[in-house]
């Protein structure tokens, strides 16, 4: 059981934040215990005083050392183990790594300022200070509340289900997910495809990716210094990823369907990335059986032929590259080799007009899931829209530094490579 004791002015004003709901539960269950001291009772006068006026002259009153140090010297008779906190503006800001520190304590003692402040020598007696954030209270009160609260619902047994302390924003580092309920369409407004599936796997996936996201653009900050940001993966654990460069269907520059040629530089450039970042095939996929050929021969040479001998690095990344006839025959062709249907992700420099999924979202993602990813490139002007229509994530586009954004695929593919898969 975990021991709250308030040294506070103003007692009554816990009665209904800590007579409701989670906290009231949490001490009914004696999980917590919650003991409100007035401080007026270790006044020495008969007007029970506990401010005086400034040392200095100013504005308000401070508040007395003498009933302050009293409160907390009883406070640390009845409980020897116990940390004793003052609310403070100049405190260290409270998060939720501080709620997860206090939950384990066996005993803490909040102070709750007032007025102006409390003398300074009263710091003297405390452990720590804690702010509850960048703006000033008229008392710690408020503070204390908020403590009591982020801390209680840590304690196991608290909360009703033991994982939902677990799923919440900051636990991990960052915000939650959006939540949606019944009904399904509320307004015009639809709960998201993907929560209605029933896929547990593409449902954790699409949560994690929305927190990613979320915190990326709201709270950066929380990215930043987060202990337990997604860390880059380490060389070859995460999900099997594959690539393919579609050289059918994708645009022409008049936006017209069309088959584009296969290059020796792609099949080369593409297959030695594969290679360095731990792809598992690099799919050539054109449904021209002479472009196949031609395809096989460049491969074979650098496999079986001369060039095997000639050089063996090469040849190692050449062994990645696979031909195929469709995107259908690549997607079933991973299915056979990893028993399961890869998760399709498309790449595109264009505004596609759908959601992105961020680099950072899509490398966590790898990291967390076993289930193999195919990473699509498209030749020419880009892959067509039935193409995009049918992944699973679209990436967002590599953007340089200028308004210029003519990447070859084969440049296209290593960047990539390297922010989903780089160490
Ligand atoms: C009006 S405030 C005193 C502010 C003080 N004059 C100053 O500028 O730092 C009175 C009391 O409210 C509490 N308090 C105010 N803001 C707080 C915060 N952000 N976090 C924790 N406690 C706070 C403290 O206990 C403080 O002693």
């Amino acid at each position: 059981m975990l021991s709250f004791t308030v040294i506070t002015i103003f007692p009554q004003m816990f009665a209904s934040s800590l007579g409701h709901s989670i906290v009231k539960r949490a001490q009914e269950k004696n999980l917590v215990k919650i003991a409100l001291v007035d401080l007026r009772d270790y006044t020495g006068d008969k007007h029970k005083t506990t401010d005086d006026a400034p040392y200095g002259g100013g504005q308000g009153m401070v508040m007395k050392p003498e009933p302050l140090v009293a409160a907390i010297e009883a406070a640390r008779a009845d409980h020897p183990q116990a940390r004793v906190i003052l609310l403070a503006p100049q405190g260290k800001v409270f998060k939720q790594s501080e709620a997860q520190r206090l939950a384990g304590e066996s005993d803490i003692v909040l102070i709750c300022g007032r007025y102006e402040g409390i003398d300074e020598r009263v710091k003297a007696y405390v452990d720590e200070e804690i702010s509850v954030g960048d703006f000033t209270l008229s008392g710690g009160e408020p503070a204390a509340n908020i403590i009591i609260d982020a801390v209680t619902r840590l304690i196991p047994g608290v909360l009703g289900n033991e994982n939902s302390a677990l799923d919440e924003s900051f636990s991990d580092g960052l915000l939650e997910y959006p939540q949606y309920t019944r009904p399904e369409e509320f307004r015009g407004m639809k709960v998201p495809e993907v929560l209605l599936s029933g896929d547990h796997q593409r449902i954790k996936n699409w949560r994690r990716e929305q927190s990613l996201e979320i915190t990326r653009q709201r709270r950066p900050d929380l990215l930043a210094d987060n202990p337990v940001k997604p860390a880059k993966p380490a060389q070859g654990r995460h999900a099997p990823v594959y690539t393919a460069l579609l050289h059918f269907p994708v645009y022409d520059k008049n936006h017209q369907v069309v088959t584009t040629a296969v290059t020796n530089m792609d099949i080369h450039d593409i297959s030695r990335a594969g290679k360095t970042y731990g792809v598992q095939g690099v799919y050539i996929v054109t449904p021209v059986k002479s472009l196949q050929k031609l395809a096989l021969k460049i491969i074979d040479h650098w496999e079986l032929g001369y060039g095997s001998q000639y050089n063996v690095t090469r040849k190692d990344a050449l062994a990645l590259a696979r031909i195929s006839d469709s995107l259908d025959d690549t997607i079933i062709d991973i299915e056979k080799e990893t028993g399961q249907k890869p998760l399709i992700v498309v790449t595109s420099a264009r505004d596609t007009g759908t959601e992105r999924t961020s680099f950072v979202a899509l490398q966590d993602m790898l990291q967390n899931t076993t289930q193999p990813f195919l990473v699509i490139f498209g030749t020419g002007w880009g892959l067509t829209e039935t193409i995009i229509s049918q992944a699973d994530y679209v990436l967002e586009a590599v953007e340089g530094a200028s308004d210029y954004n003519h990447l070859s695929v084969r440049s296209a593919a290593a960047i990539i490579l390297d922010r989903l898969l780089g160490r």
